[in-house]
């Protein structure tokens, strides 16, 4: 079926994600043929250009950063769909009216319909004001296909996020409403439904009786960069925690949905997040880690500390690595602990989740059979390698019984051969299908927010006296070592290749 002739509107068109993500996803989108035939861009900026210029600022976009390599042919034809550029206020009046005016016209060009999908790629301080310009010149609720799309940070507690989530809702159907999580478009991250839900091995032994733990890491090798302003107010667990990682234990954790419905899916999820134990004052030293790092060596290269980035304070308490024992309290998950981390400047760039199994009930072969025991594991690494491990014992060749743990291993790259799509390109291609499964609906954000506010509650309460308490290029602080040491267990060590 034909889709729906669209709009997209960008507000901060000229800005760091429209350049690096939102038009390469798009470009690639055209190129491949996954757009609308009628389809346009109207970009919306502050800044000063003309549109030659701008188009000419997009092309070393997709350049630097597409999966495709640029071709004439297909840039031609996919500019040749970006109809304007607006330089205005963001959240003056006459931007509104203007934009309004200029989708009105789209509208008849194309026989009578227009989704407008519009983007802010800006500010959260501007997502207000844009809903509410917006609004007043009748292009939200009242327009049954026009769709706004948000990206975190959306807020930065409970009660910012409700207020931000009122607000959107004077103005939009909870429906039209469109919060990118971008890790949920990645296609690692929803092969995990498919893992699960699509086949008949896992799911038997995927609860309680047969997992022992869950370790969950989202690691990077880059500091804060040029985004020291934002992240002074964020903090890993705001800009990691709360969204990413939360959603990746979601989607390991959720019951099987009846349907690939996008309510049901979110039910699921949110049903995860409703059963997490909240995490009472008095122990959130126990179960909760925070780190920020100093000077040293990321893969060869001297890096300084995080105080001592741009736009961060010399005494910054806020940190860049957080750890956390998080129990699931259902039927399914009821005292397996899930451990999450997440860090910037850390050894590797690895984001895996490792789903540990509990031993065999009897041990039959002696201890001197068994080389290297360690439980059975299923790993799946979510990037920069794309694959899945299945680690089983196995008997050695040889005229004794030796065993040893060996690993079965499926790879995106080698069995489908074909480019993984970025997350953007599946995001945005959603938003126009208006399909929000890979959404995080309103009651998500909130239930998210209200696990990590006592969190960072104590924290702001007592700050951190140790920091920087580990080294650029390690795995984060000692303390989180201990975390998991308590239990008795240990931080996976990945013999994958990080980058
Ligand atoms: C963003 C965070 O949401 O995710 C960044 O704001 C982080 O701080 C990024 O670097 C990580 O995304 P990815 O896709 O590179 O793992």
């Amino acid at each position: 079926t034909p889709l729906t002739p669209t709009v997209l509107v960008i507000f901060g068109a000229a800005g760091d994600l429209a350049w690096r993500k939102l038009v390469p996803a798009l470009y690639c989108l055209s190129a491949e043929g996954w757009l609308p035939e009628k389809f346009a861009v109207i970009g919306v900026d502050r800044k000063e250009m003309a549109k030659e210029e701008y188009l000419r600022h997009l092309r070393t976009g997709v350049e630097s950063f597409c999966r495709r390599k640029l071709d004439d042919a297909s840039w031609t034809s996919f500019t040749s769909s970006l109809v304007q550029y607006h330089c205005g206020d963001l959240s003056h009046p006459d931007t509104f009216g203007v934009l309004a005016k200029a989708i009105e016209e789209l509208r008849q060009q194309w026989g009578g319909v227009a989704n407008p999908v519009f983007y802010l790629a800006t500010a959260p301080s501007l997502i207000e004001p844009i809903a509410q310009g917006l609004g007043k010149v009748g292009l939200g609720k009242r327009v049954p296909g026009s769709r706004i799309v948000v990206e975190k940070p959306f807020g930065r507690d409970l009660a910012s996020a409700q207020t931000l989530n009122r607000s959107l809702g004077e103005v939009f159907e909870e429906k039209q409403i469109f919060r990118i999580d971008h890790y949920l478009g990645k296609e690692t991250v929803q092969n995990i439904l498919a893992l699960r839900f699509g086949n008949a091995w896992f799911e038997p032994i995927w609860d309680r009786r047969y997992i022992d733990y869950v370790q969950i890491t989202v690691a990077e090798t880059i500091g804060v960069e040029q985004r020291g302003g934002y992240y002074e107010r964020a903090g890993a667990l705001r800009d990691m925690v709360q969204n990413h990682l939360f959603q990746l234990l979601c989607t390991v954790a959720m019951e099987p949905p009846v349907s690939f419905d996008a309510e049901e899916v979110r039910n699921k999820k949110t049903d995860v997040l409703h059963a997490i134990r909240p995490f009472p004052t008095e122990a959130v030293h126990r179960l909760a880690v925070r780190g920020q790092y100093g000077a040293g060596w990321v893969r060869g290269e001297r890096v300084p500390a995080y105080r001592n980035e741009p736009n961060v304070s010399p005494d910054s308490r806020v940190e860049t690595f957080v750890a956390l024992k998080v129990f699931v309290d259902n039927w399914r998950w009821q005292d397996v602990p899930f451990y999450l981390r997440t860090g910037k400047r850390m050894a590797q760039r690895i984001s895996q989740i490792v789903i540990s199994l509990r031993p065999v009930p009897h041990q039959a072969f002696p201890e001197i059979a068994v080389d290297q025991w360690h439980p059975n594991r299923m790993i799946l690494n979510i990037q920069p390698q794309e694959s899945i491990l299945l680690n089983f014992q196995a008997k050695r060749p040889g005229p004794t019984i030796r065993l040893s743990p060996v690993d079965l291993r499926f790879s995106y790259r080698d069995a489908f051969k074909s480019e993984t799509p970025e997350a953007y390109e599946t995001l945005l291609r959603d938003v126009i299908l208006g399909d929000g499964t890979l959404f995080m609906r309103a009651d998500q954000v909130e239930a998210a927010w209200s696990l990590v506010d006592p969190i960072l509650q104590v924290w702001e309460s007592n700050p951190p006296t140790d920091f920087p308490n580990y080294s650029a290029g390690s795995w984060g602080p000692e303390a989180a070592q201990v975390l998991i040491a308590r239990d008795g267990r240990s931080w996976f060590e990945s013999p994958e290749d990080g980058e």
